[in-house]
């Protein structure tokens, strides 16, 4: 069922747990991403990446989500995954999403926080999801990649007062993608923004964090996680695996199914650390 944003990150922020945000690239993706989390009975975020929406088919993709959405037998809500052009996160929004990130986190601070308090006007049946200090590495590609901006504690008390978001992504050692090195997460930095800060606070990155160190964010007040890598490498080796007997039978449905349960599997192990 179509649930707002805010409602779901505050129901997991209360149980002591985070909300999976996975990122889908297809239906097929999204399918996968709610039958892991029907059979768990978890709420789950559906999140379109930029260049999705910007793609010339992408804007078809949206309506797809928020269908597999509203059909869901748990609360799920679509999102609007790391945006910072107003005029794709108007479309996004006219198009029933029930979540932006206004991306403002490579503008200097003011910049970003006008831009989410304008974006934040213009939502206002939508959560809004900010990003202060900078979570380096591309949505969409595997580079391996370094830290990038850390989050000022201080700074993201004024931020999230001053832009009313209704989440905040933390830069603290987290990055998009593939890590150069292994993730070491700046602890003492997440518990003073935790602090400091009312409003939910997310994770970027996750592929790539070791469980025990998701678990910990979360015991320091992280209540939504996003992931994205993990869930492609894990699509993109089943097609691979699957392709060869369904090319020799034309079988394309039972290769999407196949597809489904592995995107499944790696969405219920997910979220099992997440509860
Ligand atoms: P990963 O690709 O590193 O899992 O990051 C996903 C993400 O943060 C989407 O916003």
């Amino acid at each position: 069922m179509l649930t707002p944003f805010r409602e779901i990150l505050e129901e997991r922020r209360a149980a002591g747990a985070a909300a999976g945000a996975f990122t889908c690239y297809d239906a097929t993706t999204a399918i996968g991403v709610v039958r892991a989390a029907e059979a768990r009975r978890d709420p789950v975020l559906l999140l379109v990446a930029e260049a999705s929406f910007r793609s010339p088919s992408g804007r078809l993709l949206l309506p797809a989500l928020l269908a597999v959405a509203d059909a869901a037998r748990v609360p799920v809500c679509v999102q609007l995954d790391h945006v910072d052009d107003d005029d794709l996160i108007d479309a996004a929004l006219a198009a029933g999403a029930g979540a932006v990130m206004a991306d403002g986190s490579k503008l200097p601070t003011d910049d970003n926080a006008a831009f989410v308090s304008s974006v934040r006007s213009r939502a206002p049946g939508a959560g809004v999801e900010a990003e202060l200090g900078h979570v380096e590495g591309g949505e969409d590609v595997a580079a391996a990649t370094e830290a990038g901006a850390l989050t000022d504690p201080d700074e993201a008390a004024t931020f999230a007062a001053a832009t009313g978001c209704d989440c905040l992504a933390v830069s603290i050692g987290n990055v998009h993608g593939r890590y150069a090195r292994p993730p070491a997460l700046d602890w003492d930095r997440l518990r003073a923004i935790r602090e400091r800060v009312d409003v939910p606070l997310s994770l970027h990155g996750a592929s790539g964090i070791p469980d025990a160190d998701v678990r910990r964010a979360i015991e320091l007040g992280v209540c939504k996680v996003n992931v994205n890598t993990e869930l492609r490498e894990r699509y993109l080796a089943q097609l691979a695996a699957g392709l060869p007997a369904a090319r020799d039978g034309l079988r394309l449905l039972e290769l999407e199914e196949s597809v489904i349960d592995a995107v499944s599997d790696v969405v219920a192990a997910k979220l099992a650390v997440l509860a």
